[in-house]
């Protein structure tokens, strides 16, 4: 194959190279395109785009497949910790017995968050959405900690910086909870490991001793991990994109945090359980919500469904089905969302608007009924990703910053109006 890509632009043909990834993902290199040519790309959503070169995570969506640093999905969800999965993103290789007790270690000395920051809980509204705190309070971290604005500092202080964002997100997370419950917080207790010390933190109670389920800690870590990176996406974009004008991480992670409530990237979660009651509460007519879906004159769209890259199944949906259906079993719940949830599946899968547009259940269709079984209220569920996104997004910050790239400032074609003469204010 050619190694070089021809364009032909007003009787001139210019050439660019051809870079292909270590799994024959191949590009055109244009980055000398506007000095040579004067002409930008135009691609809105950056949905042709290679924004970087990257070597954590490659997911081909044609073939559903999804690595990090070359470890299949399925493999890490089915034997991994998150904590374990966290350093093999971070570091790039996953870690020895005595790499992960000092990584752990390190990460349970900085559970705890300032004093003062309890203060910033009590002034939110009781109804605040926890999304809205949690970026919050990951941005006021910065406050505490002013050397992490130094873009210039050694590499341990920015590990540091890295760990106490590991170690303090799900305090925060759980914190968010409590405050909107009006309930006291629980301190992280430095014996349990990461998923317990969240579950303690959300659900005991300073009254009674709490027992963690062991079948709920095991579900949140194969959760977690799914979550954990997902190369290029909106929010971890986000992240890139806030770092590269040397924003200080804790910045830059509220920045992905906000990116990701949406409720066309991790916000899904939350709009699938709501949907999933709507169409309960409206008597479980799936084909009527399908028909809705497919009807351009409404915005409804089936929520959970359709990826941007994914074109044939998503792999984390497979393992999120399954598991879906186990911890179910195991926890004896019986959820007529589930049963919903399936029916709205296999009739959008035979119905060739979905076919046609490649739509199948993205990783947010059956997250939420996990959640909803383990105890964790909807407004949660996006709070819930970003936990278990934070070490993708700090992994992707850390090889953007280690590899020195330049700030991100996409160009424009613009479309309004042409030079024109100020008019007084009197004669408009
Ligand atoms: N329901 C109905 N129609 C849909 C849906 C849906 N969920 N998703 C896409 N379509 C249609 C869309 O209307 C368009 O139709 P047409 O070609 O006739 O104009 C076509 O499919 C292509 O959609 P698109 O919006 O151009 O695709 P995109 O790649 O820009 O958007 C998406 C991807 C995930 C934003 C979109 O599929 C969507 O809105 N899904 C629902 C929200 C959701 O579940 N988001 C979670 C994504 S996975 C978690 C994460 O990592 O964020």
């Amino acid at each position: 194959m050619s190694e070089i890509a021809k364009l032909e632009l007003e009787g001139t043909i210019y050439e660019f190279p051809i870079i292909e990834g270590t799994e024959n993902e191949k590009a055109i290199d244009i980055s000398k395109l506007r000095d040579t040519t004067g002409y930008v790309t135009l691609d809105t959503g950056y949905k042709n785009t290679g924004a970087t070169k990257s070597a954590i995570t490659f997911l081909d969506g044609e073939k559903g497949i999804l690595h990090y640093r070359g470890y299949s999905i399925e493999q890490l969800a089915e034997n991994a910790t998150f904590i374990e999965v966290a350093y093999l993103l971070i570091y790039g290789s996953l870690p020895t017995q005595l790499q992960l007790d000092t990584f752990t270690n390190n990460i349970t000395k900085h559970t705890l968050v300032h004093e003062d920051m309890k203060q910033f809980f009590e002034a939110y509204p009781a109804k605040a959405h926890p999304m809205g705190v949690l970026a919050s309070m990951t941005c006021s971290l910065s406050t505490f900690y002013p050397e992490s604005l130094d873009p210039n500092r050694s590499p341990e202080a920015k590990d540091l910086t890295m760990l106490r964002l590991l170690a303090k997100l799900p305090t925060l997370a759980a914190w968010s909870y409590k405050n909107a419950m009006r309930h006291p917080f629980m301190y992280p207790k430095n014996k349990y490991d990461y998923c317990s010390n969240f579950l303690h933190m959300m659900f005991a109670m300073p009254t009674e001793e709490y027992k963690v389920n062991p079948v709920v800690v095991k579900a949140l870590n194969k959760l977690l991990i799914l979550h954990a990176d997902h190369e290029q996406n909106c929010s971890t974009s986000t992240v890139r994109m806030v770092g590269s004008s040397q924003a200080n991480l804790y910045a830059c992670i509220a920045a992905g945090i906000s990116a990701l409530w949406g409720p066309l990237h991790g916000g899904a979660n939350q709009a699938v359980i709501e949907m999933l009651e709507q169409i309960h509460n409206d008597g479980g007519d799936v084909d009527k919500w399908v028909l809705k879906a497919k009807d351009k004159e409404d915005p409804f769209r089936l929520m959970g469904f359709g990826h941007r890259v994914y074109k044939n199944f998503d792999p984390r949906a497979t393992i999120i089905k399954k598991a879906c259906d186990d911890v179910l079993e195991q926890l004896g719940i019986n959820d007529p969302m589930l049963d919903i949830a399936k029916k709205l599946e296999k009739v959008a899968l035979e119905d060739e608007y979905f076919k046609s547009r490649n739509l199948y259940p993205n990783v947010d269709f059956y997250s939420g009924i996990i959640y909803r079984a383990l105890g964790i209220p909807t407004e949660m569920f996006t709070v819930m990703f970003a936990i278990g996104r934070l070490p993708g997004w700090i992994a992707q910050w850390k090889e953007m910053t280690e590899n020195n790239e330049p700030i991100g400032r996409p160009r424009q074609i613009y479309t309004g109006a042409t030079p024109r003469e100020y008019v007084d204010i009197a004669k408009r």
